[in-house]
C-alpha cells in the first residue's frame, strides 16, 4: 500500500519522511557529492542485492568515500523499512553522500557520510500482462566520462528525459557522436539477425544489474550476445529495440524518433527475455 508519509531511514534512525531534516551544508545538495542505488523487492525479498551492494561499493570507492558503518546491513535495514511501511512489493532508494560541511570543494575531514534510504510501493512484474512498451527520442549524451559510477549528478539525464517528455515520448536514448550509449534510466539492447547487441560495460554506461541478469538469461536461452558499440542507424534499422532496468524490467521500444522499429510491435526476442526475467524473479523472490 502506498503510504503518504512513509517511514524512512536517515543516518541510523527510522523516522517519518515528514520529520526528516538535512543540513543546508549537505554536500549531496551543494555538489552532487554522492552516489546511490535503487533496489527492488518482490514479496518482501530483494532481487540481486549482492550486485547492488557491489556496485555501490565500487561507486563509493571511485569517489573516495569509505562505505558507511551500516553498509553491510543494507538488506536488513531495507527489509525493516518494508515491514515498518507494510510494503511487500517495493523499491528502495539508497543514497550515500559526503555529508554536511562548510562549502569547499575539497573533502572535509572527520565528517560522517549521510545515509538515506527511502522505500516506496512498486508493482510486481506480471508476466501474464505482456511486455510493456515505450517510445524514445535520440539525443546527444552530454554526461561526464564516468557513467559507470551511479552518481547523484543527474542534471544531463534530467534535461534529456525532459526533452523526451516534451517530444511526447517516454524515454531519451543517449548517443555520443552517433554511438548509442544508454537511456537516462535504463540500458538499451537491440536485436539484429537474432543476435542481442548492447554497449559494452565500460566508462560510458552504467552496468545495469538488470542488464547483467538479462544478458545471462539470453546466453542461457542460446541467444548470441554482442557487447559492442553500435550506432543510431543500426538501432533504427534493428529488428527489435528493448530497455532493461530495475524500474522497467524488460520493456520493448516500438518507435524511436517517430520511426517504427520494424513493424512497431514488440519482437520475439524481447518477449522471450521478458518472460525469462519474470521466471528469474519468481525463482529468486517468490519460491519457498
Ligand atoms: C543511466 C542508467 N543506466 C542504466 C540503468 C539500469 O540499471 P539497473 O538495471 O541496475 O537498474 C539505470 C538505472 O537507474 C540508469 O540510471
Amino acid at each position: 500500500m502506498p503510504h503518504s508519509d512513509p517511514i524512512i531511514y536517515l543516518n541510523g534512525d527510522f523516522i517519518h519522511k515528514s520529520a526528516a531534516t538535512m543540513s543546508v551544508d549537505e554536500r549531496g545538495t551543494l555538489f552532487a557529492d554522492g552516489v546511490y542505488e535503487v533496489l527492488r523487492f518482490y514479496a518482501g525479498r530483494p532481487l540481486a542485492a549482492p550486485l547492488h551492494l557491489e556496485r555501490m561499493r565500487k561507486s563509493l570507492s571511485r569517489i573516495g568515500l569509505a562505505p558507511p558503518d551500516d553498509f553491510d546491513q543494507l538488506p536488513a535495514t531495507a527489509q525493516a523499512l518494508l515491514e515498518k511501511n507494510s510494503l511487500q512489493n517495493a523499491k528502495i532508494y539508497w543514497q550515500v553522500t559526503r555529508g554536511p560541511a562548510p562549502r569547499n570543494a575539497t573533502f572535509p575531514k572527520g565528517v560522517p557520510p549521510t545515509v538515506l534510504i527511502v522505500p516506496s510501493h512498486s508493482d510486481p512484474l506480471d508476466a501474464g500482462s505482456g511486455v510493456p512498451t515505450q517510445t524514445a527520442v535520440l539525443t546527444p549524451d552530454e554526461r561526464w566520462s564516468n557513467c559507470w559510477i551511479k552518481s547523484l549528478m543527474l542534471l544531463p539525464n534530467v534535461l534529456a528525459a525532459n526533452a523526451a517528455h516534451k517530444a511526447g515520448c517516454d524515454s531519451a536514448f543517449l548517443h555520443r557522436d552517433g554511438a548509442v550509449t544508454e537511456a537516462t534510466n535504463a540500458n538499451i539492447m537491440i536485436v539484429r539477425d537474432g543476435e542481442l547487441w548492447t554497449h559494452p560495460a565500460d566508462r560510458w554506461i552504467l552496468n545495469g544489474v538488470t542488464r547483467q541478469i538479462v544478458l545471462g538469461l539470453a546466453r542461457d536461452l542460446g541467444i548470441t550476445v554482442r557487447e559492442q558499440v553500435y550506432d543510431t542507424d543500426q538501432l533504427l534499422t534493428g529488428d527489435e529495440v528493448l530497455l532493461t532496468g530495475t524500474t522497467i524490467h524488460v520493456t520493448a521500444v516500438t518507435h524511436v524518433d517517430g520511426q517504427p522499429i520494424r513493424n512497431g510491435q514488440p519482437g520475439p526476442v524481447t518477449l522471450r527475455l521478458h518472460e525469462a526475467l519474470a521466471r528469474y524473479i519468481a525463482g529468486e523472490c517468490l519460491s519457498e
